[in-house]
């Protein structure tokens, strides 16, 4: 069969003929001259074993086929080739072996194409790489995101990219994983074309009739020569990239290796690379990051959701314009939702615009927006309001007014008033009862709880708070506005500070404990930072302001058990006016308005004071001896948290924390960094913990029982009955 250029016949059979596979899952098909390979391994095209031994196998087939001049590799389905099959790390490695079945693709004598559509990431660009030519559709994108998993490309993406696209651009790309589009990897050489045609067959055909008609030799990457570049770019590349991944070591590793393809042969970079992408593949920041991919995408699968459609939601109503309120409203403006925000008073109502619009203007200098979007916002989208009656049409409301049960109360009875009968009322309180709330109206199955996070058009993090009545179909309109937000939705059961807060509390509470004891809030923020957060404890103490929890502690007062053990210094450094950032002075000093600030010695003072009032001997605790406590906290508070339900599996305590809470994803929440350390080990500190401290280190049963059974929280999301992604993953 002859193929012409553009031709829709030619696509129409292959479509029709593509449906008859040959055995295995790379199907061959010969069209005229040109030997079509179809990947297909639904969803994405991973490279999987059997992917892997039929490529061999179709290779072999087009080298002894006469009539085929020329292949074309093309993926079915959405994309091209989304990478290895991440399920099968866990996995002995199995041959062939991808960096084998790449260089059995170059090494063919006849031509290969690789004509890409959707996505080539991965080990699918590094397929593309071994190809000796790369066309790409329109909107098609390639990247090498293996970073982003905590490896480097192992099927020698380290050593053809910075020869085909230069050393700079493969820097640029590799370390950030960040993928780019067509016309980008264009001009980086990295595609020989950009083709007009809609289908990735048509384009792969059209480009092989042309190197047909032209003669066109191979060109196999790892034969190039990139232009050589001084070695203090490789140094300064590693410097600034070490600086950005905050112990994470694969974005140095990935630099490491590109330098050694400036250095050495093909043959024995391709060596070294595998080695490298080896030891990346058995640490324990490999398994954190592959487990934080699965978990992301195990988060919105739900049973009490599945099959349901969320509401329709085009627009909210958002009450309350502070921090938190213009700052949800942003977040909704910017994603195409309509807005009507409510406010005590038209002098408040001005406030919160004016932060609105700062925060669009933002956006807009960032190029996240266009000033055409920015325009339709404050014409359109935006309404403003003192008049609850404004709600009657929203489909969804956020109460963001302030953090106090009364309040709230009213205002969710006004909303039983004045709301249309579907709409969904949602609150973004922080602690505070969602059933009582939902109780004031005569709709709780409308009502749910949306918790954000400040900067709220920023964090990613949005806790799906279900209360007791909350009906199916407004936890999946929760989740469906997460989406619409651009937000990472966790579903939560109602307590005291929900998921977040409630574990934030408890090891706070340890970090209080640490530094009444007798190490300083510096050197506990020091071992966090180190630990791989962006701030420690404290200093985000200072960043939210002091106040906040000063009045959250003199709110509970008169409930406090007293077996408790209080700390009376983060009250003494309240009364001397010092609530941190906002007033140039908490645990930091922050002269003339510095984000950054230095020690501030009268907190030590006022800590001396506080141990001797309590005759307490302070105890030097070592880095490592701050950071398991620090860390047993926390992980046996989200043990009770999974234990009561109120996070549905461990999985989705770990993805709060990093969302939420700055956790470095590299460790993969606390629930996979104690499954790395050891439930034994953390059970056992906190029996010793609670040697002193009874009331504080009662270890959750969950933990006890895990222990006793010899399971991990791992096991725990694999058992969740509708966690497939994870479950697959972990039973790899
Ligand atoms: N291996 C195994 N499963 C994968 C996968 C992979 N490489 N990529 C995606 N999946 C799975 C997802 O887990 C998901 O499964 P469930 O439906 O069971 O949850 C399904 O495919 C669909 O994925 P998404 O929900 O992410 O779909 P999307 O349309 O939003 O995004 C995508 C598609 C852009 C390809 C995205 O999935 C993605 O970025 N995938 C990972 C790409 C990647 O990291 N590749 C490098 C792999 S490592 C490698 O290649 C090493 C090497 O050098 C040899
Ligand atoms: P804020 O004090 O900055 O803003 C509250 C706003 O609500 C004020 O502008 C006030 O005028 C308005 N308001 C009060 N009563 C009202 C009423 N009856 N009708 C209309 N408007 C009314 O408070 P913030 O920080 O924005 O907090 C709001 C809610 O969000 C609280 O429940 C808080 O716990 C929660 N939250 C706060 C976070 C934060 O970091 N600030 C993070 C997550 C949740």
């Amino acid at each position: 069969m002859i193929v012409r250029r553009g031709s829709a016949l030619c696509l129409r059979e292959f479509r029709v003929s593509s449906s008859i596979k040959s055995s295995g899952q790379v199907s061959y098909e010969l069209r005229g001259d040109v030997a079509v390979m179809t990947v297909s391994n639904a969803p994405v095209n991973a490279l999987s074993l059997a992917i892997r031994q039929d490529l061999v196998a179709r290779i072999k087939q087009f080298e002894e086929d006469e009539a085929a001049k020329v292949a074309v590799i093309v993926g079915e389905g959405k994309v091209f080739i989304a990478g290895a099959d991440i399920r099968e790390f866990k996995r002995p490695a199995t041959e062939p072996h991808l960096p084998d079945v790449i260089d059995g693709i170059e090494a063919c004598t006849k031509p290969v194409i690789a004509a890409i559509h959707g996505v080539a990431l991965g080990g699918g660009l590094e397929v593309a790489l071994g190809c000796h030519f790369r066309v790409g559709v329109k909107g098609a994108k390639v990247g090498l995101p293996e970073v982003h998993l905590g490896i480097i490309p192992g099927a020698g993406g380290t050593q053809r990219l910075p020869r085909l696209a230069g050393y700079e651009k493969a820097l640029e790309m590799i370390p950030s994983g960040a993928p780019i589009g067509a016309d980008a990897a264009k001009a980086a050489g990295i595609l020989d074309d950009v083709s007009d045609e809609a289908d990735a067959v048509a384009a792969g055909l059209a480009f092989a009739r042309s190197v047909i008609d032209n003669g066109t030799p191979l060109r196999r990457c790892s034969e190039l020569v990139a232009p050589a570049v001084d070695a203090q770019v490789f140094a300064d590349a590693k410097a600034a990239v070490a600086k950005r991944a905050r112990g994470q070591k694969s974005p140095v590793v990935c630099v490491e290796a590109i330098e050694v393809a400036s250095q050495t042969s093909f043959a024995d970079g391709m060596a070294k690379e595998r080695e490298m992408f080896m030891e990346l593949k058995n640490s324990a920041q490999h398994r954190a990051l592959a487990h934080a991919f699965f978990a992301d995408r195990a988060l919105g699968k739900l049973p009490e959701i599945e099959g349901i459609a969320p509401r329709t939601l085009k627009s909210i109503g958002v009450i309350g314009g502070g921090t938190m309120g213009a700052g949800i409203a942003t977040g909704a403006l910017m994603n195409g939702l309509s807005v009507t925000l409510i406010e005590r008073d038209d002098e408040a109502l001005g406030r919160a615009k004016a932060t609105i619009a700062k925060n669009v203007g933002g956006a807009v200098k960032k190029g996240k927006l266009s000033a055409e979007q920015e325009q339709r916002i404050f014409d359109k989208a935006l309404s403003l309001s003192t008049d609850y009656a404004s709600l009657s049409e929203v489909d969804l409301v956020v109460e963001a007014v302030f953090e106090d049960i009364d309040v709230k109360k009213q205002v969710f009875e006004k909303l039983d008033a004045v709301c249309k009968e579907g709409a969904v009322l949602a609150t973004n309180t922080s602690y505070l009862d969602v059933n009582a709330i939902a109780a004031v109206t005569k709709r709780p199955q409308d009502v749910i709880g949306l918790h954000f996070f400040s900067p709220a058009h920023i964090m990613k993090l949005l806790e799906v708070v279900v209360a007791d009545k909350t009906a199916p179909d407004v936890i999946a309109t929760g989740f469906q506005l997460g989406k619409i937000m651009r937000k990472i939705a966790v579903r939560a059961g109602v307590c005291d500070g929900f998921i977040g807060n409630r574990i934030l509390a408890t090891y706070r509470a340890a970090a209080d404990a640490i530094v009444v004891d007798g190490s300083t809030p510096f050197e506990v923020d020091d071992v966090m930072l180190e630990f791989g957060f962006p701030m420690g404890p404290y200093a985000v103490a200072d960043l939210a302001g002091l106040d906040i929890g000063w009045a959250t502690r003199k709110r509970k007062a008169p409930t406090r058990d007293p077996r408790e053990r209080y700390f009376t210094f983060a009250d003494r450094m309240c009364e001397q006016g010092w609530f941190g950032q906002k007033t140039s002075k908490g645990y930091y000093v922050y002269e003339d308005g510095a984000r950054k600030g230095t020690p501030n010695p009268a907190v030590l003072d006022i800590l001396t004071e506080e141990r001797k009032e309590k005759q307490i001997n302070a105890q030097n605790l070592s880095k490592e001896q701050i950071l398991d406590r620090y860390m047993a906290a926390m992980v046996n508070e989200a043990a009770k948290v999974v234990e009561e339900g109120i996070a549905l599996r461990p999985l989705d305590v770990d993805m709060t924390l990093i969302y939420g809470y700055g956790f470095p994803r590299w460790r993969g929440g606390p629930m996979q960094y104690a499954d790395e350390i050891g439930l034994e080990k953390i059970l056992s500190n906190i029996k010793a913990y609670a040697e002193e401290d009874g009331y504080f280190w009662q270890p959750a049963k969950l933990l006890e029982e895990l222990v006793a059974s010899g399971r991990s929280f791992a096991d725990l999301n694999a058992e969740s009955g509708n966690n497939s992604a994870a479950k697959k993953h972990e039973n790899a």
